[in-house]
């Protein structure tokens, strides 16, 4: 059903006509230009579209846009406002994480979302936060330093 849905991405409020069962990765992608945020599987299985919505890392690739009508999403085009953000995309760079980088948007949202809500994780608080964040040039070792770099 169309209709108005009001959002805040990255802190701009913005009021959209859209089919509200749309996902929000096409409206990010398509209605926004906001083009960082990947397609990957689209059926929420690789992690490659995560965003924040109230700061919880979420599939943008199944998630209508109605259903988080009113919230506050971030892509990765805002993530640097984030001041833990900030430092994993630093981090990211000091390390040199990505190989081909197409889901590197995805990764350093979610490794965003961990170390936002567990400052200093453990091995097993990175592997149960980034498990569902696939990476086919297996740059997983990388993304494990980037993430101790980063909440050192
Ligand atoms: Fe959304 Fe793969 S594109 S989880």
């Amino acid at each position: 059903m169309a209709g108005t849905v009001t959002l805040s991405i990255n802190g701009l409020v913005s009021h959209l006509e859209v089919e509200e069962d749309m996902p929000l990765l096409w409206v990010l992608r398509d209605e926004l230009g906001l083009r960082g945020t990947k397609f990957g599987c689209g059926a929420g299985l690789c992690g490659a579209c995560t965003v924040h919505v109230d700061g919880a890392p979420t599939r943008s690739c199944i998630t209508p846009v109605g259903a988080v009508a009113g919230s506050k999403v971030r892509t990765i085009e805002g993530v640097a406002a984030d001041p833990v953000g900030r430092t994993v995309q630093a981090a990211w760079k000091e390390i040199d994480v990505p190989q081909c980088g197409y889901c590197q948007a995805g990764q350093i949202m979610a490794a965003t979302a961990l170390l936002t809500s567990t400052p200093v994780p453990t091995d097993a608080d990175i592997d149960s936060a980034m498990a569902g964040n696939a990476c086919r040039c297996a740059t997983y070792s990388r993304i494990r330093a980037a993430i101790k770099r980063a909440g050192g």
